[in-house]
């Protein structure tokens, strides 16, 4: 394992306190290519299997645990993946005061933090408050995606927290990263599959219509 004295955050790892608010996708990429945002990026495996593979999409990962962002920014760096970028930083705040509305054509979030002690409960990111600031920085026709292995997490927080938001239940969609038999293929999953943990994963879409209260009713 490297030390963290041997990795290297420029040029993909990004210091929160230089970023403007908010932040123009176009500017920091140097072109207008869709966007996709990923919450707890860990070691950046999703990361720059994507961007390597899909470089016509620019890939911005959210990671608080400093260490793991460095290591997923210095990956970046050495496979070269012009079109991602990762920034240390709390994904509630950052998609608050960071991310333009209606900018994101994909939110990931994969085997978000469990807290799986009830008293923490109330630290799980997933849940009813977060769903509209995932409304907000999702295009028209933008997609969330979310993978757990924790079936406390989902069934309490995960699926009603999105099928009770504005967003629509759409099919989950394996991204190319996946492997055979795989729901996305992060550090975690391969760990948890080892142990033979099951998985649940929920996908939703923003309405391609703006949501509106002045609409008639049609029945
Ligand atoms: C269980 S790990 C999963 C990492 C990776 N997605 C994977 O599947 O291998 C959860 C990650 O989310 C990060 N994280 C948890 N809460 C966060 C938050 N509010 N904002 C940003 N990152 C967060 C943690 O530091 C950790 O690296």
């Amino acid at each position: 394992m490297q030390t963290n004295h041997e990795l290297i955050i420029e040029p993909n790892g990004l210091d929160v306190e230089q970023l403007p608010k908010p932040l123009n996708w176009a500017e920091l990429f140097g072109n207008d290519h869709p966007v996709e945002l990923e919450i707890g990026s860990g070691k950046g495996t999703f990361l720059t299997e994507q961007a390597k593979a899909r470089p016509e999409i620019n890939f911005f990962g959210i990671e608080w645990a400093r260490w793991f962002w460095r290591y997923a920014s210095d990956r970046l760096r050495r496979n070269h993946c012009t079109n991602a970028r990762a920034v240390r930083a709390e994904a509630g705040f950052f998609l608050t005061e960071f991310v333009p509305e209606n900018s994101l054509s994909v939110l990931h979030i994969y085997f978000p933090d469990p807290w799986p002690k009830a008293r923490h409960h109330k630290r799980r990111l997933l849940q009813a408050k977060f769903m509209p600031l995932a409304e907000r920085v999702l295009k028209p026709g933008g997609r969330l995606q979310v993978v757990t292995d924790h079936q406390g997490y989902f069934e309490e927080n995960i699926e009603p927290a999105v099928r009770g938001s504005n967003l629509q239940v759409v099919d989950y969609n394996r991204p190319g990263s996946a492997s055979d038999g795989e729901f996305v293929g992060t550090n975690f999953e391969r760990k948890y599959r080892r142990e033979g943990r099951p998985f649940y994963a929920v996908a939703a879409v923003k309405s391609a219509q703006p949501i509106g209260n002045d609409l008639p009713l049609i029945l």
